[in-house]
């Protein structure tokens, strides 16, 4: 078959992502599958999950997910030490949206499905900010980021002592305006 091959974008439900955890952990090298059994039922169970997957002729090529961040969760609650009150204040207000994880597989990248995930997780959000975190030296990710709009908040974070640098970026969304 000749011609352009689309991925196609679909919301998937928690249930069906976690049936589809091999798909994941295929994707996603850099999980284990121990810590993925551990941390996607937790996160499918937050407020506001939702996850898409990229398929091409039924096979999964990329993946996005995110939730609403709350005080109580490790991400959260590290990235808000980090943060000014000011800061604190704006993004992680309650309602703000954790764009948790986008995934496409290597040798499916630069054809625009990050890019295609990535709007489809933000789209029709009621959240006013969002915000992720993303490897200081990631440069596809940062490249895709900053041309979508996200600014950087705190440019350097660890989560684990001596473990990697992290950039902590945000998003200002559409969101509800009651103002
Ligand atoms: C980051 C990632 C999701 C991008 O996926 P992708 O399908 O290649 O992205 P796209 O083709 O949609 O490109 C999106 C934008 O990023 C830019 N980009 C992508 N890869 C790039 C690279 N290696 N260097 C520079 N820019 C890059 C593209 O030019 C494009 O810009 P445009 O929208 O202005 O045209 C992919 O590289 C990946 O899965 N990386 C490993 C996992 C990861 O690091 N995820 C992010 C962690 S937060």
């Amino acid at each position: 078959m000749d011609g352009v091959r689309v991925a196609a974008i679909r919301a998937l439900t928690a249930a069906e992502a976690l049936a589809r955890r091999d798909d994941i952990a295929e994707i996603w090298p850099e999980a284990s599958r121990d810590r993925l059994d551990e941390i996607l039922p937790r996160h499918a169970a937050r407020a506001g999950f939702r996850f898409f997957a990229a398929e091409e002729h039924d096979l999964m090529v990329g993946f996005s997910y995110g939730y609403l961040g709350a005080p109580g969760q490790w991400w959260h609650d590290l990235v808000s030490a980090a943060m000014t009150d000011e800061q604190r204040r704006h993004w992680l207000a309650p309602g703000h949206f954790e764009f948790v994880e986008l995934h496409v597989r290597p040798e499916f990248r630069r054809r625009g499905i990050g890019g295609t995930l990535h709007d489809a997780l933000l789209d029709g959000l009621e959240s006013r900010t969002a915000v992720l975190s993303t490897q200081v030296d990631n440069d596809a990710a940062l490249a895709l980021y900053r041309g979508r709009g996200w600014q950087i908040v705190v440019p350097e974070l660890r989560f684990a002592a001596g473990g990697t640098s992290y950039s902590i970026l945000g998003l200002e969304l559409a969101g509800e305006d009651e103002e």
